[in-house]
């Protein structure tokens, strides 16, 4: 790789290490990185390292929902992974897969056992994967000698050992015997400092690199967090303001507008006193909602609030309901949604908008009858996607789920595979698994 020293600099921001190649500039985020920032374009460092004869040990995230029958019902997570690993087979590497699955007790549980998933593997990969029954020891060795140029095996359940857990070097140092180089692609797994996520680069001191995903993630985030395709503007919802302080807080210093829906919104409507009637309120949070809102102000950010809400006489897709102002709920009714006043609104900043990012829905979409503001937003980011070529990136669990119910996902510029990941990327934490490959 030939990286050259371009930039470097610190402020109250960002100390930035700049290193561009010739080809292709990336950006891993320095708000990732560390509290002082380092700014990196690279090039994917995976297009410059050739994995022929070498074992190449991937830690995935194949942590995916599985049925009764443990069949995989949501495959993303593992098409995400094949470009990584196809490069590898292509370059005549051999392929070992590690990932967890669920969070069974610290020993072997049958129901976690990622066997489950090596038929939707093989059929992602086009080719046979081979098991081993353990992810360290005899049994992973055998596999992995036999391995041949080209040929992909999945190692069982990491997990299985509270080891991995723990971080411990030991068990992080067995693994590594499974490897000549360490590749981590596993970004839904980065915010863990586990043994196979973060200890274990220690081991390949020299060959240890991000995969595909992990680049296209950590990249995804910088441009909505350091963008200068502005107005960058983040639409934050979800039930609860309380999971969303440390985002919103980070995103004054990053975007210029902020759109508060679903939930959490009605903590800060009660905050200015608003009647909200029984809609969620998280009361303990008033006072910090009304520093939120003064934190904007002071900040220039543009803090938009609902103004309207559909609201109902009950928790259930079948109880009535009817439009309301946001701030005049009567008693016995709950906001369920964002009005249609609300949804023009944000709309309209949403489509005068370069960069968006999405995180959290507007109501509970899950019901029907309360899924319109959801839907209308979702439908806004597609729009000025396609027509503006806004980037608009959409993360963290439940507004991924939105987006796939409405079919909307291939409609905005990236979706993340990332869910506690996503967000502690978004609060400016540093990712253990991202830090350990570039340390
Ligand atoms: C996830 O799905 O959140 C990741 O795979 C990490 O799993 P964990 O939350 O059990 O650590
Ligand atoms: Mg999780």
């Amino acid at each position: 790789m030939n990286l050259n020293l371009l930039h470097l600099r610190e402020t109250s921001f960002t100390s930035a290490l700049r290193l561009r190649s010739d080809k292709k500039s990336r950006l891993l985020s320095s708000t990732i990185l560390n509290s002082h920032l380092y700014l990196i374009t690279m090039p994917y460092q995976l297009d410059s390292y050739s994995f022929a004869g070498k074992r190449a040990l991937v830690r995935v995230d194949f942590n995916v929902p599985l049925n009764d029958v443990f069949e995989v019902t949501d495959d993303t997570r593992i098409r995400a992974a094949v470009k990584t690993i196809k490069k590898i087979m292509a370059d005549g590497g051999r392929v070992v897969l590690m990932s967890h699955l669920g969070r069974p007790k610290g020993g072997p549980e049958a129901k976690y056992s990622l066997k489950h998933i090596v038929p939707v593997v093989s059929k992602h990969l086009g080719v046979k994967v081979k098991f081993a029954d353990d992810c360290i020891g005899n049994k992973a060795r055998e596999v992995v000698d036999k391995l041949k140029d080209g040929e992909v095996a999945l190692l069982e359940n990491l997990r299985f050992y509270s080891e991995e857990e723990a971080g411990d070097e030991f068990f992080a140092g067995q693994l590594a015997e499974n490897g000549d180089v360490y590749v981590n692609d596993a970004f839904g797994t980065a915010h863990r400092a586990h043994a196979s996520t973060a200890v274990i680069a220690r081991f390949f001191p020299t060959d240890k690199l991000f995969g595909y995903l992990m680049e296209d993630e950590v990249q995804s985030i910088d441009r909505v967090l350091n963008s200068s395709a502005t107005p960058v503007t983040a639409i934050i919802g979800g039930s609860k303001v309380s999971s969303k302080i440390a985002i919103l807080e980070n995103l004054m210093d990053r975007v210029q507008n902020i759109l508060i829906g679903g939930g959490m919104a009605f903590t800060f409507i009660k905050a200015q006193g608003g009647k909200v009637g029984n809609s969620l309120v998280e009361e303990d949070l008033l006072e910090k909602a009304i520093d939120l809102i003064a934190m904007a102000r002071d900040k220039g950010i543009n803090l938009y609030l609902p103004t309207d809400a559909v609201i109902a006489d009950a928790f259930n897709n079948e109880a009535n309901r009817k439009e309301s102002g946001i701030a005049s709920i009567p008693a016995g009714w709950m906001g369920l949604d964002i009005g249609p006043k609300t949804v023009t609104l944000y709309r309209d900043v949403i489509l005068r908008s370069k960069t968006i990012l999405w995180n959290g829905p507007m109501g509970v979409f899950e019901m029907s009858n309360f899924a319109q503001g959801t839907l209308d937003v979702a439908n806004a980011l597609a729009e000025v996607t396609a027509k503006n070529g806004a980037f608009t990136l959409v993360g963290g669990g439940d507004s991924v789920a939105a987006v796939n119910q409405f079919a909307l996902a291939d409609k905005v510029s990236y979706v993340s595979t990332g869910g506690g990941a996503m967000l502690e990327s978004l609060e400016g934490r540093r990712l253990p698994g991202v830090a350990a490959i570039l340390l």
